[in-house]
């Protein structure tokens, strides 16, 4: 199959590449290829596709609050662009947008089903794109995630066991709740959603949930760094509203194809031994 993928050089994108290693790429991502660029649509239209995936954006949440006209212009425009490439081929998209869709006061985990509400300009963005691909694109998947983290990805695990190296005391948000979710997980669960043109809306994360500060105490805990004192702290001030617990639930994969990615705590020790070289 001849597969376009967006973002690839992404922490997911890089996910992707590897789990359609088989198949033949077009891969996609800056400085060479800005999908926010008509030329875009030509690009893949004119690869023949049977499925386009599209990862890029932009993913830093207080950097889209602080520049609107980006975020809209990349996550909105720039899907927007990809969902005309898909609506002139005639080929799949496979959308991947994300948990801060919702506006996190439920206690309850959001179903596909359940009703957007954004409180960020990341978040408006990326809902944007999904109904540019909802209107445009006759079969698609959006697949809404949470928390990504994988090799070379500049993301809270990372980031964790950076400020570990460098300090003996740190404080963790512990009411802010999510599922974390692996990267390569990910990416292995839509090769097998790709595989069937059951097309909608899934939610695939890493199974379970936990605060920020629970998983920071997880990260450091496989690391090694014991003698790292954390401690439990509020969501501090920042740019973005961000959602306290928009917590995931994946109903239709799993229910429908049986799809269902492991146990975070899992992943996350996959990913630890991989990362120290065990
Ligand atoms: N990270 C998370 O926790 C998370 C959670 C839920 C959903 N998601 C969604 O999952 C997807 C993948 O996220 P990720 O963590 O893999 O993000 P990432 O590591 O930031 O990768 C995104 C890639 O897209 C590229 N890109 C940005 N603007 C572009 C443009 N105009 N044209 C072409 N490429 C462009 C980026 O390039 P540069 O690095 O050069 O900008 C980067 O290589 C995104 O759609 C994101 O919204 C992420």
């Amino acid at each position: 199959m001849r597969i376009a993928i967006t973002g690839a050089k992404g922490q997911l994108g890089r996910s992707l590449t590897e789990s359609f290693q088989s198949h033949e790429l077009l891969l996609i991502d800056l400085p060479e290829h800005d999908v926010t660029q008509r030329d875009i649509i030509p690009l893949i239209s004119d690869f023949g596709p049977e499925l386009v995936i599209h990862a890029a954006a932009m993913t830093d949440v207080d950097g889209c609050e602080r520049e609107p006209d980006v975020a809209y212009g990349v996550n909105a425009l720039g899907t927007r662009n990809v969902a005309l490439a898909c609506q002139r081929c005639d080929a799949p998209m496979l959308y991947i947008s994300t948990d801060y869709v919702f506006d996190g006061t439920s206690d309850e985990p959001y179903l596909e089903y359940d009703e957007p509400n954004p409180t960020s300009v990341y978040a408006r963005s990326k809902l944007a794109g999904e109904e540019f691909v909802r209107d445009l694109v006759n079969n698609f998947y959006i697949v809404r995630t949470a928390w990504l983290y994988g090799r070379n990805g500049n993301n809270f695990v990372e980031k964790m066991i950076q400020l570990a190296d460098r300090g003996s005391e740190l404080s963790v948000v512990s009411n802010e709740f999510g599922s974390p979710t692996y990267a390569p997980d990910l990416a292995e669960a839509i090769f097998r959603l790709s595989q069937h043109p059951l097309y909608g809306i899934y939610h695939l994360i890493n199974e379970g949930s936990c605060s920020r500060y629970e998983l920071a105490c997880k990260v450091l805990e496989l690391a090694g760094k014991r003698d790292v004192q954390l401690r439990p702290g509020k969501i501090y001030a920042r740019a973005a509203k961000v959602p306290r617990r928009a917590v995931l639930r994946n109903f239709c994969a799993a229910r429908q194809l049986g799809i269902v990615l492991r146990p975070w705590e899992d992943a996350l020790r996959a990913y630890s031994e991989e990362r120290n070289g065990a």
